[in-house]
């Protein structure tokens, strides 16, 4: 389905060497981003590096918004409402093992989700929005900590979405296949919780189990319950997904342990299911307790909202994905994502689109996003590149009628 000539360049057949320039210009922007990864939080390299180009450009910008978040505005030829791009920057602690020869130079931290791919596109708009002034303002926020689930949160804190009308972003997906571009209405992206139980049991000697209460028992049987709550409580036409995702006991073989630790996550796309199994944690968290007569604290803690893409924003970005891909290439998720993006930040104060950039290579077998040997075809970032310069001006000509 998908072309194999240079992705975008059937727009430009009459100008193949400036479409090639611009690719190799985003990868070895791309490059240096990956081979020097940081950190959510931590991300002082790669935005002194965005700034610097920026400077280059000559597009204003202000830095340190949030953390290590930049945020960037071009020059329209109105005033008129602003639309904002975004890009996440932050990289993972996973040593890389793609022996690729711009691997990571730092030890246990890697591009291991794209992020260096999606900064390199919004570098590549940069470039576009200001060889073509748009119709109206262009804001350009370069986000860091999208990891940790902090990014969004502090950005917009410090005004980074202040007067904005619309935003548009995107994600890298080895799922699909490069040249294509995913766009899909309603919720794409889950919410997600977290959740750590804490266990006081009494501990004892391994042979006299009578004078101690067992946290490694009362935490077994808790995480089997907790099995139950999305296989019996919760409608099967309703995704959604409860993980205990560690569990720390016990000191010795001969000891009974007198504590325990569950951590876990939930992830639901409806607000009630959510509400539900976050109450639902906490309901058969104490009564474990109860039935087993030691004392249970329950903490859940809040992380992302859903992602929802409203259907006037989804429009204009199938329209921009149609003109940068051609209709054939323009995807539709089957499923939504269960996998959390703080994008959703974003969504619940101004009306976008969070879509996918497909970054597979025809016929490779991918290795997934959060792994070692995570890499995407790079061709994707001049396609991604385009689609945010073209789906930026169209949101602005439409925004303004
Ligand atoms: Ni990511």
């Amino acid at each position: 389905m998908v072309s194999l000539e240079p992705p975008g360049s059937h727009r430009n057949s009459g100008n193949a060497g400036a479409e090639t320039g611009f690719l190799d210009r985003l990868i070895s922007l791309r490059r240096e981003l990956h081979r020097h990864p940081e950190l959510s939080e931590q991300e002082e390299r790669t935005a002194g590096l965005i700034c610097s180009f920026l400077e280059d450009l000559g597009i204003s910008h202000r830095a340190g918004v949030g953390g290590y978040g930049v945020v960037a505005q071009v020059d329209g030829r109105n005033s008129g409402p602003v639309v904002a791009l975004r890009a996440d920057i932050d990289a993972l602690p996973i040593g890389e093992e793609t022996g690729l020869p711009f691997a990571s130079a730092t030890d246990d931290v890697m591009h291991a989700c794209g992020h260096d791919g999606h900064t390199a596109m919004l570098m590549g708009a940069a470039i576009l929005l200001r060889e073509r002034p748009p119709p109206n303002p262009v804001r350009l926020l370069f986000q860091p900590a999208e990891e940790r689930g902090t990014g969004a949160r502090r950005m917009i804190a410090e005004e980074a979405i202040e007067g904005v009308s619309a935003i548009f972003g995107g994600h890298l997906d080895v799922n699909h296949p490069v040249g294509a571009l995913v766009v899909t209405e309603g919720v794409v992206n889950s919410a997600s919780d977290y959740f750590t139980i804490y266990i006081k049991g009494k501990m004892g000697h391994g042979a006299r189990p009578h004078e101690a209460v067992d946290a490694v028992v009362v935490g077994s049987s808790l995480v089997s319950a907790l099995q139950t709550v999305v296989s019996r409580e919760v409608n099967p036409a309703d995704p959604a997904v409860l993980t205990v995702g560690s569990f720390n006991a016990g000191s010795a073989e001969n000891v009974i342990a007198g504590s325990a630790i569950l951590t876990g996550t939930i992830r639901t796309l409806d607000p009630e299911v959510r509400r539900h199994l976050c109450d639902s944690v906490v309901r058969m968290a104490t009564a474990a307790g109860r039935l087993y007569g030691c004392g249970v604290d329950t903490e859940v803690r809040e992380g992302n909202p859903p992602v929802i893409n409203a259907p006037a924003m989804t429009e204009l970005a199938r329209r921009a994905a149609v003109e940068v891909v051609g209709r054939t290439n323009v995807l539709r998720m089957r499923t939504p994502n269960m996998g959390s993006e703080d994008f959703g930040r974003y969504l619940e104060r101004i009306p976008g689109c969070y879509i996918r950039y497909g970054g597979l290579t025809a016929g490779s077998d991918p290795s997934p996003a959060h792994s070692s040997r995570f890499d995407f075809d790079e061709r994707a970032l001049a396609v991604g590149a385009r689609w945010l310069d073209t789906v930026a001006r169209l949101a602005a000509q439409e925004l303004a009628r």
